[in-house]
């Protein structure tokens, strides 16, 4: 199969390098960091500009093409001009959209928890209220919206926080506390804020099981099997590498007033699990970095 990666440069674009190359002809897109996808067929393109990504599907002519480039960061989009994070946010989705549709291809693009009001007693599921706080939210799910009134063939993925080792120079909050732990550091971990995290071995595996699977036209909760902490998480990796679970320190969200506060979007993943049965725990995804990194 023919797989476009859009942000193929991003801490997600990179995992499907890695694993996606194996079994598909990939071309992987970048912008600013050509050195992260070194080693991969890759292309500098900027998505906000329809010209040149034309000139890509001419070219390379995708099945698939996997939409993960962003403005990704809620707390960087919210200091940015609006107008230039929803040209990369919601403009360049359409033009791919419409690309898609010319070329007769799929698109699978990865949204986020985000858009969703949060937890009300029960884990959200793809028809839970939705309510995005952020531009970053907003844009991702007006991004969304365009896809659903122009699309033929996609599916959404409405993606939880994403944990494993960053690559190159991408960045998570995961790879920081690993790093700090490791070193004998101390780190602040919220103890509620809540999510239903996937690593991101995980979430490539499931990727391409759906690629080769016939779904269409779907928006699904991409997240992992447990509802759990940003200071459970930490607690987990500690348990399992042997990391000194003192140099933990519990903090709230209301220690920080200037944050977007997003308590808790867990996400309910029974329509994900009705596609495919490859969502690993906690443990045995924590076990999986340390060995493959
Ligand atoms: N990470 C998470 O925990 C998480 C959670 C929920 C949803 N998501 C969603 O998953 C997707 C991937 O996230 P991520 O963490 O991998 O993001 P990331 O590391 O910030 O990567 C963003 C990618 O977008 C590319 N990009 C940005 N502007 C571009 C432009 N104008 N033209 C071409 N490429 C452009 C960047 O290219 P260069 O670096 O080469 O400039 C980079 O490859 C995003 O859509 C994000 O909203 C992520």
């Amino acid at each position: 199969m023919k797989v476009l990666i859009t942000g193929g440069s991003g801490l997600l674009g990179q995992y499907l390098n890695r694993f996606l190359s194996k079994k598909h002809n990939i071309l992987s897109l970048y912008f600013n960091n050509p050195e992260n996808c070194i080693g991969y067929n890759s292309k500098k393109v900027d998505i906000t500009n329809y010209q040149q990504l034309s000139e890509i599907f001419t070219f390379f002519k995708p099945n698939i093409v996997i939409h993960t480039a962003a403005y990704s960061k809620p707390e960087v989009a919210e200091k940015l001009n609006y107008d230039l994070v929803y040209k990369t946010n919601v403009v360049a989705t359409k033009f791919l959209v419409e690309l898609c549709n010319k070329f007769h291809a799929k698109i699978i693009f990865t949204s986020t928890d985000l858009v969703y009001d949060g937890f009300q007693g029960q884990m959200l599921s793809e028809d839970s209220k939705i309510n995005p706080l952020s531009i970053y939210a907003r844009t991702k799910l007006l991004a969304e919206e365009k896809i659903k009134e122009l699309s033929e063939n996609y599916i959404i993925l409405r993606t939880s926080l994403l944990y494993g080792l960053a690559l190159n120079n991408t960045f998570n909050h995961f790879t920081k506390v690993f790093n700090d732990l490791k070193e004998g550091k101390k780190v602040k971990l919220f103890y509620d804020q809540y999510r239903t995290p996937l690593s991101l071995i995980n979430a490539v595996e499931i990727i391409e099981d759906l690629l080769i699977k016939d779904v269409n036209t779907e928006v699904l909760n991409f997240g992992g099997l447990e509802r759990v902490s940003r200071l459970e998480l930490g607690q987990m990796l500690c348990d399992v590498v042997g990391f000194d679970k003192s140099l933990i320190e519990k903090i709230s969200m209301d220690d920080f007033p200037e944050l977007v506060k997003v308590p808790d979007v867990s996400l309910n993943t029974k329509k994900l699990q009705s596609y495919t049965s490859l969502q690993k725990t906690i443990l045995e995804s924590i076990k999986e970095i340390i060995k493959y990194g």
